[in-house]
């Protein structure tokens, strides 16, 4: 079984003072989570698409999905947690509740903030979490990438053709991961913003998905225009 997972549980403070989290913000004259489950609706593969958001705003999306979404018997809207981990952690809880969970169980999770994911993306990512247990969409670094630990002098400048850009979704045994995730310290669970790394630093293996430049996160107000200009190019094509 696979389920989509929507993660739009945050509030998106990078965007600056706006009146809603920016998942609600629109471009193309729609809500941009909505241009993201519309992906997730169209591919047959998926059992049910859990979206997940801020406690305050359960309703508001449940209302957006019933104006927008025709397949919206296929959708379950459900609580967000703290943390973008603790949120996936909520998803795998309800599917294990209401439609039983085992080891096999695929969930494919993605930013509600990244609505130009492709079918192609989708089915990859289906294809190798089965296969392998999990994976994670990336795009070759165009940037060099340079660490600093201390912010003031660099550290590292690591080999660019061995550099990603990390982007959703990432895809899981949902069953594997929670169990990785439950064997963390709180400390561990605090350095732990991305998914995949509870898996990577445990010494499992993730797949790697080709992602694709347009398939941007929407997350300063910057990226709204550049959204806009996506969507007013797949229009032309
Ligand atoms: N997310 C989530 N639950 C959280 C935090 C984040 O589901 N507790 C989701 C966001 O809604 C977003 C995705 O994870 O779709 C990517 O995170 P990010 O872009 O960092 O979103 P925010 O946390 O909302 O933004 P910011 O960091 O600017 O506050």
């Amino acid at each position: 079984n696979v389920f989509g997972v929507v993660l739009a549980g945050g509030i998106g403070s990078r965007m600056g003072n706006v009146e809603k989290p920016k998942q609600f913000m629109e471009v193309g004259k729609k809500p941009i989570i909505i241009h993201t489950i519309e992906k997730f609706v169209v591919q047959p593969q998926f059992e049910r698409i859990i979206v997940l958001s801020p406690k305050a705003w359960l309703n508001y999306t449940k209302d957006v999905i019933r104006k927008y979404i025709r397949e919206k018997d296929k959708i379950d809207v459900i609580e967000g947690g703290a943390t973008r981990n603790d949120t996936i952690m909520n998803a795998i809880s309800h599917i294990e509740k209401q439609y039983g969970l085992d080891e096999e169980t695929v969930i494919v999770t993605h930013d509600s903030v990244r609505p130009f994911v492709t079918h192609r993306i989708l089915e990859e990512n289906i294809h190798y979490a089965r296969e392998m247990g999990a994976c994670d969409t990336v795009i070759p670094a165009t940037d060099t990438i340079v660490a600093s630990a201390d912010h003031e002098i660099i550290s590292d400048i690591p080999d660019r053709s061995q550099m990603y850009q990390g982007q959703t979704p990432q895809s899981f045994k949902a069953w594997k991961l929670r169990q990785v995730f439950e064997a963390l310290t709180e400390e561990e669970k605090k350095i732990l913003t991305d998914a995949c790394k509870i898996l990577v630093l445990k010494g499992e293996k993730v797949h790697l998905v080709q992602g694709e430049v347009s398939n941007i996160k929407i997350t300063y107000p910057h990226d709204l225009r550049v959204a806009e200009a996506i969507l007013g190019g797949e229009k032309t094509c």
